[in-house]
Order: structure tokens, then sequence, then C-alpha cells
């Protein structure tokens, strides 16, 4: 323990998760790490949800992004939660929000440091946030995911660390805290390329903040995401296709430019597919780094690796950390407002690649609402790279729910990337440049390159049709959103019962 606290007065503050979680009250918010199932603070939030079962109270919940340990789920069915933010993953929770249970701000991931730094989102009265160390000189250092704990430590009133002995003590040294300074007092971002290092090692807290530390041994929850399937190996070849047309057009080099990916099964597959290309010495700036990511690095095709958590599947986990050596020097860890922040993302040239529920015939993609209304996950930081980077790709199956889904549509039922957002539409069936195109040229590219045969003949009448109206953006807007309605009313988008998909 002296190896893992290292100040000495620290050593007297050890206490139990139960006590910590008797000091939160009802009405309080609190800040927790936590990004994508890694490195969130485990065993307070769990004695919250205990305490709930004798007592009755309500806290503010905010994160770096979604939880592990199915915390979300049992923070919900608790009842605990007053408002949650900025993102999450949990199917118990996103019923919750859907029925209205609890608050939900989908927010930009790196919009919630700015909005707590300048007082918007209101005090933060605990900060619990785990740690594989505290140093002498005052630094927590974080496990796997920096998320917002590094704000959340510097704003709150009280911290409560979790020492997460589970987790390798090796991560200290991988990490790069950096906190800018207030909005208009605030210089440059010195970071100029993926690997450049511009903080401290760990987030600096006054140790008189630091009111209890609960011993934890607990390794994070593995990641989700289903193994690449013939379609996603679909996507993954024209989006090659389409880096290789870049290369030829002088755009690019076989070194592409700095690549993010987005979270989720299919942009992990897309990733995935890079193995088996020419491309090579790539780098990765993003913000989860999943299996895909390791698996480029041990097919040597990934140089340096820049994000903000490390999310893996259970078998990878158990290799990556054993082996933390092996990657230690290709990879750094940042707070998520500096892995998403808009003046990095466009100085490094990202190639970000994004995951679409949907996307209508002009290019507006919707990541976050079930035909229009059900949240699904949340935004994440989606909109941080679309609108920064310098190619935002979003990708998605061409159909969803065994095709009686079409993620082509005519009109978005929900927009959260803008037609302005978004350069490349990747399916299975093609992908579409939009760059430079006008919304009656988009339109024809999306349609022919990417919809599903099912679906083709439908989009082309509805978009002929809107052609008779005219406009910059033709629609007939009484049937723009027909296709949900019907997918309501009769379990399909289809005009006629679809046969069977292939
Ligand atoms: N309508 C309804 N449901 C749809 C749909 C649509 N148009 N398109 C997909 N779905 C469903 C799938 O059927 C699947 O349902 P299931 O969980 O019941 O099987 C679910 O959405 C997930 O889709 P899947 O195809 O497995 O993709 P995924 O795991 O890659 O997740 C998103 C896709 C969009 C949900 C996910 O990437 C996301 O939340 N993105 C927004 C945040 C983001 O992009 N963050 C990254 C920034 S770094």
């Amino acid at each position: 323990m002296n190896e893992r606290i290292r100040i000495e007065e620290l050593r007297s503050r050890i206490v139990g998760a139960d006590e910590a979680a008797s000091w939160i009250e009802d009405g309080m918010t609190l800040g927790l790490s936590g990004f994508t199932r890694a490195g969130d603070a485990k065993a307070v939030p769990m004695s919250l949800v205990e305490r709930a079962k004798t007592e009755s109270f309500k806290v503010n919940i905010f994160t770096g992004a979604s939880l592990g340990f199915d915390l979300d789920k049992m923070m919900a069915e608790a009842g605990i939660i007053h408002k949650r933010l900025p993102f999450q993953a949990d199917p118990v929770m996103r019923k919750e929000i859907n029925d209205g249970q609890l608050f939900f701000v989908d927010q930009h991931l790196s919009h919630t440091a700015e909005s707590i730094r300048s007082g918007v989102l209101g005090p933060i009265d605990y900060a619990i946030v785990e740690a594989v160390a505290i140093t002498e000189d005052g630094l927590i250092i974080p496990a796997t995911s920096v998320g917002n704990s590094s704000i959340f430590v510097e704003k709150a009133e009280n911290v409560i660390v979790e020492l997460n002995t589970a987790q390798p003590a090796e991560l200290e040294g991988l990490h790069d805290i950096y906190s800018p300074n207030d909005q208009g007092r605030r210089g440059p971002i010195m970071l100029t390329s993926v690997d450049e290092r511009i903080g401290d090692i760990g987030i600096r807290v006054d140790p008189a903040k630091v009111k209890g530390i609960v011993l934890t041994n607990a390794q994070d929850s593995p990641s989700t995401i289903v193994p690449p399937d013939a379609e996603t190996a679909q996507m993954a070849n024209h989006l090659i296709t389409f880096f290789r047309e870049e290369v030829k057009a002088g755009r690019l080099t076989n070194e592409l430019a700095p690549l993010q990916s987005g979270i989720g099964s299919i942009a992990n597959a897309v990733m995935h597919g890079l193995i088996d290309s020419e491309f090579e010495n790539l780098e990765v700036y993003s913000e989860v780094l999943q299996d895909a990511v390791f698996d480029l690095f041990d097919h040597g095709k990934i140089r340096f690796a820049s994000g903000c958590s490390i999310t893996l599947s259970e078998e990878k986990m158990t290799d990556i950390y054993s082996n933390l050596a092996k990657y230690r020097d290709k990879l750094v860890l940042r707070p998520q407002e500096i892995s998403n922040h808009p003046e990095l993302i466009r100085r490094l040239g990202l190639l970000s690649i994004n995951t679409a529920l949907e996307v209508d015939i002009y290019g507006n993609v919707n990541s976050t609402h079930v035909s229009g209304t059900k949240m699904m996950n949340g935004i994440g930081g989606s909109g941080d790279f679309a609108r920064n980077c310098r190619t935002a790709i979003f990708v998605t199956k061409s159909t969803a729910k065994n095709g009686a889904i079409s993620s082509i549509v005519p009109f978005a039922s929900h927009v959260d990337h803008t037609e302005h957002d978004v350069d490349i539409i990747v399916t299975e069936q093609g992908f579409a440049d939009l760059r430079g195109l006008a919304p009656r040229e988009r339109a024809l590219v999306i349609i022919e390159n990417c919809a599903h045969p099912a679906y083709i003949d439908q989009l082309r009448s509805y978009y002929e049709e809107a052609l008779t109206r005219g406009g910059q953006t033709p629609h007939i807007l009484e049937k723009a959103l027909s296709w949900h309605t019907r997918l309501a009313e009769t379990g399909t988008m289809r005009e006629e019962q679809p046969v069977s998909l292939s």
C-alpha cells in the first residue's frame, strides 16, 4: 500500500465503500470516473445502490461516458438518479430515460468539462475516481480511462479515490493530463502530433480535498462488441477502397492520417479490416481504444495510439494487461476534452469513422434516436469529431432488424450530424463520397451506392416525386417520415411485406 499511496497522511484515510457512500446526501452531484466501461469508480456507486434499499435519495451522476459493472443499470433500477450525463449505453437505463424516469443530458463529450469549468452544471460535490496510485507529489494516477476525472477532481469539493489493485500498476506513466485555462483566458493547446505529451502523468489534487480512499480489487467489465461479420468486412473493404482513391488523388499517403474510430461493433470491425491492407505506420487519435487498435499494433500496422480509455474484450484484456510493457511507449491516455478537442482534431486532420443509426438521402445522420424519439446511447464524441475532422466518415449496415428497417431513409427522424458535417457514408453496399456535392447530387450517390437493393426502388420513387416539388433539398413533407410511421404501424419500412433479405 505504501507504493500505491505515497503520501503518508492519506493512508489514514482508507475507509470502506459503505462509509464513503454514507457521506453522499440527497440532491448532490457526483462526478464519477469511467469511460465506456473502463476505469469506472466501482465500489462506492454499488454501495449507494445498496443504501437505496433502505433510504430514498436522488443524485446527479456525471461521468466520462458509459459505465461497466452494470452500474448504470443498477443505479437506474434503484431509482437514485435525478440527472445523468453525458453518455450511457445500458439497455435498462435507456428504457428508464425513454420512460421519463430520469433526466438524461446527451452532450458532446468535449463539452462536459467546459460546462463544469464555467459553472453551468453547478458544483460537483464529490469526485469519485478510480486510480492505480497516488504519488508523493499529489498526483492521482488514473486507471484505464481518464474521461472527465481531471475536471471532476479539479472542481469537486471532496474527492474519494477508489484505489484498484486489480488494475496494473504499470499504467502509471501512460496518461497525459492537461487542463486548459478558463475560456477567454486560454492560449493554444500546444499539441501538434498524436504522440506529444503536454501535461502531467496524473491528476493533481490538493491532498486536503481527499476525504477518503476506498480499496478495491476488480477488473473492468469487458466490452460487449461482437466480432466482425461478412457485412462489416464488406464495409471495411469499401472504406479501404475510399482510402486508396485518396492516396491515388495525392490527398493521403499509405500512412493515411490520424484515425479516430467510434464505439461499437461496427467501428471496431471496420478498423479491424485495415489489418490486411497496404496501409501502415498508422496513427490513432481517438476516444476509445478498442480491440482492433491492439490487433493493428500486433500486426505492426500502428505506430502510436492516443485515446481517452482502453475498452477491451475479456480475452484481449488478459493479453494486453499482462503484456502492457509491449505497448507502453506507443500509447497515451488523455482527458476527453483533449482527445475530443476541436482545435486538436482540426490541427491533426483526423479521418473520423463513426457509426450512424440512420442516414437520409441528403446525408443528414442520426446517431442517437431510434425512430426519432427513443434514445439509444447518446451522441458521444461523434459530433466533436465529425464537425472538426479532415474527413467525416459514417458507417452503418444498410438495414437493421433483419431488413425491417432501412438505414437509408428519405428524412432522418432526428439529426445529430447535419449534411454539412458528413463527408462519406459507408454501408456494406458501397460508399458515397458527398464532398463537394449539392443535395440533388448527394441523393443520387447515397441511394445508388449505399441503400439495400430491397429499398432502392422505394427511395428512388420518393426522390423522383420530391423533385416535382422542387427546392434546394427536395422533399414531400407529408411523406417524409412515412417510413418511420409505417415501421411503427406494420413492423417494417417496406411498402410490401418483405421477402427474406439476404
Ligand atoms: N433503427 C433502429 N435500430 C437500429 C437502427 C435503426 N436505424 N440501426 C441499428 N439499430 C440497432 C441494431 O439493430 C442494434 O440493435 P440490438 O442491440 O438490439 O441488436 C443496435 O442498434 C446497435 O447497432 P449495431 O448495428 O450492432 O451497431 P453498433 O454496436 O456499432 O452501435 C450505434 C451503433 C449507432 C448505436 C453506436 O455506434 C452509437 O451509440 N453511436 C453514437 C455515439 C458515437 O458515435 N460515439 C463514438 C464517438 S467516438
